[in-house]
């Protein structure tokens, strides 16, 4: 449904660039949840930009492409690649954006948010039926009718994200791009957004991209998932797999870290930070905070290796 080819991203500065996304190459497929995890500023959302073809100034793409697999009304396949993509928003590709709770206009009320995107994009045909339409898909996820009423400040955190659920889903397109949707949400409306997007993505077989730093997310919901470290995926494969035969050394790191129930030890944080992305080190990114660093660590950078059952790591170990 969706691949990227060795793409590249960086924004650029006045004094350098900031090489946000390095190389990633991997594809989403038809009716799969796939996660993408990594701690901050390493790169998750402005990946997410990327698959939309959200390229804004300072954001470019330095290298490689990015393709969105589709077909059109008569159902004959299309392909649309970085620089078209923004002709199949909404209906073959949606994006709910990092900290959208905080992206609708104040002053409008929901019902007139839904019909700015959809005539936007798509002309309305007649407000009345569109309305309809609009309340018996809210009714299908069991959103009441008066949240269309409603001016965003009036509805919850938990209540707005899902409505953005609701609005980025109403077209049914194939691809559905979520930046941190339970973020900053308690963990009980948090199960609920999770479980709200599982739902959609049964009812419309499509794929779902969820980005999140919270690895619980991931093993709730996520079917495939990719790690990120310093802008790079540094490890991709089936999320049991990444749970629990992780390859790469951060991964390892990142899964010891999780809490257990029963398990009473003392968890340790990942020593050290992530490198600059202004001025990456050669070699694997991860090498200076690596405790099992080779020399060859620090020069070559590691290539990704096939471990089995579609799972990969970059990471010299693994040679
Ligand atoms: N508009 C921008 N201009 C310049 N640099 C940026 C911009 N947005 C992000 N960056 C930088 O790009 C890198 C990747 O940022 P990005 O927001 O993609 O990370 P992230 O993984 O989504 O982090 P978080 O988990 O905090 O949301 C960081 O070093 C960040 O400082
Ligand atoms: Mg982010």
């Amino acid at each position: 449904m969706l691949k990227l080819n060795q793409v590249s991203a960086q924004y650029n500065m006045l004094n350098g660039y900031v090489k946000a996304v390095d190389k990633v190459d991997f594809e989403v497929r038809r009716n799969e949840i796939f996660g993408i995890a990594g701690e901050s500023g390493c790169g998750k959302s402005t990946l997410l930009k990327v698959m939309y073809d959200l390229i804004q100034y300072p954001l470019e793409i330095a290298s490689g492409s990015v393709e969105v697999h589709t077909s059109d009304r008569k159902g004959t396949p299309a392909i649309y690649r970085n620089g078209e993509i923004h002709k199949s928003w909404w209906k073959d590709i949606s994006y709910v954006p990092q900290g959208a709770m905080h992206v609708m206009n104040p002053v409008t009320r929901v019902k007139n948010q839904f019909f700015d995107t959809i005539s936007k994009f798509h002309g309305v045909k007649n407000k009345r039926t569109l309305e309809h339409e609009i309340t018996a898909y809210l009714k299908e996820l069991e959103l009441p009718p008066e949240v269309l009423k409603a001016y965003p400040h009036q509805l919850s955190g938990g209540m707005r994200q899902r409505v953005l659920i609701a609005l980025a889903t109403f077209l049914h397109p194939s691809i559905v791009l979520a930046d941190e949707p339970t973020t900053a949400l308690d963990v009980v409306v948090q199960r609920g957004i999770l479980t709200m997007l599982s739902q959609v993505q049964k009812k419309l077989m499509n794929s779902m991209v969820i980005v999140s730093h919270d690895m619980g997310v991931h093993y709730q919901i996520t079917n495939r998932m990719g790690i990120m470290y310093a802008g790079q995926m540094i490890e991709i494969g089936p999320t049991d797999r990444i749970f629990n035969e992780p390859k790469h050394p951060y991964t390892q790191m990142l899964i010891n870290a999780l809490p257990r129930i029963g398990d009473n030890s003392q968890k340790e944080g990942i020593p050290g930070t992530p490198p600059s992305l202004k001025n990456p080190p050669a070699g694997c990114r991860f090498a200076a905070r690596c405790p099992h660093a080779m020399e060859v660590c620090r020069i070559v950078e590691p290539e990704r290796v096939n471990v089995g059952e579609g799972h990969y790591a970059s990471c010299h170990l693994l040679n």
